[in-house]
């Protein structure tokens, strides 16, 4: 499952990302997209950006349609994104995001969050997500991140 975010569309990584994508659909992965409805910085961003690159719509699930799949999900992908996937959303109802559905990746068997840092996004909220047991960071701008993964496949 990718579960891309405003990082992607900072990075313009959306490319790379269909292009890892056609790989791994040509190695039998069933790889889908998660799209949260504010994800990025205004409506429709991630779907704007994903047509752009020519990602095929069939494979893009808004949260509504996948967030109960995620126990049976092998990876998570998280490129750029932070609020979307933040599970004190509904763990902490008091705090700034708490109420906000989000979609629940921390169910699946493991989650690979691709940003620069440790720094929040939009909501100024620190996000349990990235010190889950199950979860890995992998540092740096996710249009560099994603060539050298790309190459590697
Ligand atoms: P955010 O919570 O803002 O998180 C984006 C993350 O991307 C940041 O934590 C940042 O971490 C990372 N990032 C930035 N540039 C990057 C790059 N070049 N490479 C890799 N990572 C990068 O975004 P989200 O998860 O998409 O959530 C959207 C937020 O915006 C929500 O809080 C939502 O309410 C709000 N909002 C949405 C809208 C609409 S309509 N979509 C409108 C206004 C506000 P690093 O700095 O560590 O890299």
């Amino acid at each position: 499952m990718i579960i891309p975010g405003y990082g992607m569309a900072v990075a313009q990584a959306q490319h790379i990302v269909h292009e890892i994508t056609k790989t791994l659909r040509d190695k039998g992965v069933n790889v889908r997209f998660g799209i949260h409805p504010v994800a990025g910085r205004m409506p429709g961003h991630m779907n704007v950006l994903l047509a752009e690159a020519k990602v095929p719509y069939d494979i893009v699930y808004e949260m509504d349609e996948i967030n109960d799949d995620f126990p049976k999900v092998d990876v998570s992908v998280i490129i750029g994104a932070n609020d979307i996937v933040n599970p004190s959303a509904l763990t902490d109802p008091d705090g700034p995001i708490g109420g906000m559905p989000v979609l629940e990746c921390w169910k699946g068997e493991v989650s690979i969050v691709l940003k620069r840092s440790m720094a929040t996004g939009y909501a100024g909220v620190q996000n349990p997500l990235f010190f889950l047991d199950n979860t890995r960071m992998l540092f740096g701008d996710a249009g560099d991140t994603l060539d050298k993964v790309f190459k590697a496949l």
